[in-house]
């Protein structure tokens, strides 16, 4: 069983915060998909975000990660309001802050693993060797480092999925964001990338899992329920430790 780490200083820094945040699609017919909703994620928090189909799962993780802007209120990346930012700099502090990871991997199929994370470290200063370096220890961390030249085809995809991991952490973001990533997934390759997860969690790397399966809510720390565009239950979870491992 993984036992979480003492909580170092400075651990309790909110990463991301949601601060009244609204989000209204259309414009005749208007949907409220979120409905002023407030959260703050700390460093090293693993949680998940569940809810039935249309709750707003998917727009607060979007919300979260600056992929979209709110109707109504702010969203704080380590404490800055980024509705407030010209577009440059919200896409500069969200590539350095936030990685993503989706439920259809989105990988590109003509590149290998390896060449695959390297697109996340692209326009960054870094020297073609320093990127492959950095690219192959993310590799590595997901337990890929022998399959670096394989390309998606070749991989299952559980193992696709880990590639699309290792390309989320390739840029050392402070959370990683993830919307559905066992929804492609059998049971024991989606037992395998949460049990990745659960590993990649540190003091330093907050991991947010938007999910429909409640084993996979029940492998992370803190569990937010969504009904109707607000968030109804946040609770702290014992688990923690992969799917069914320690119950
Ligand atoms: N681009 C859009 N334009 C209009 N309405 C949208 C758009 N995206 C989402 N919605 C609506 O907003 C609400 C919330 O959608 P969202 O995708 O966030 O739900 P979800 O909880 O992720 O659902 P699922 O579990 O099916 O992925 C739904 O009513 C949906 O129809
Ligand atoms: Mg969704």
């Amino acid at each position: 069983m993984k036992v979480s780490p003492p909580r170092e200083k400075g651990a309790d820094d909110v990463v991301l915060a949601l601060d009244g945040v609204s989000r209204v699609y259309g414009t005749e017919v208007e949907v409220r998909a979120l409905d002023d909703v407030s959260l703050d994620i700390r460093a090293g928090e693993f949680l998940s975000i569940v809810g039935p189909s249309g709750s707003g799962k998917s727009t607060m993780l979007g919300l979260l990660g600056v992929l979209d802007l709110p109707t109504e209120g702010a969203i704080r990346v380590r404490g800055t309001d980024v509705t407030r930012l010209a577009d440059a700099e919200r896409s500069r502090l969200r590539g350095e802050a936030i990685g993503f990871v989706f439920q259809q991997f989105h990988l590109i199929p003509h590149l290998t693993a390896l060449g695959n994370v390297e697109t996340a470290l692209l326009y960054r200063g870094l020297t073609p060797r320093e990127r492959r370096t950095r690219a192959m220890s993310a590799l590595e961390q997901v337990g890929l480092g022998e399959r670096h030249d394989h390309r998606p085809v070749q991989m299952s995809g559980g193992e696709q999925q880990r590639v699309a991991i290792a390309r989320a952490i390739s840029t050392d973001p402070g959370v990683v964001l993830a919307d559905e990533p066992t929804g492609a997934l059998d049971s024991s390759n989606a037992e395998n990338v949460m049990q990745i997860f659960a590993d990649l969690q540190s003091p330093e790397r907050a991991i947010c899992i938007v999910t429909h399966d409640m084993h996979v809510a029940d492998a992370t720390r803190r569990r937010i329920s969504m009904l109707d565009g607000r968030i109804v239950a946040d609770e702290a979870l014992n688990g923690g430790s992969g799917m069914g491992v320690d119950s």
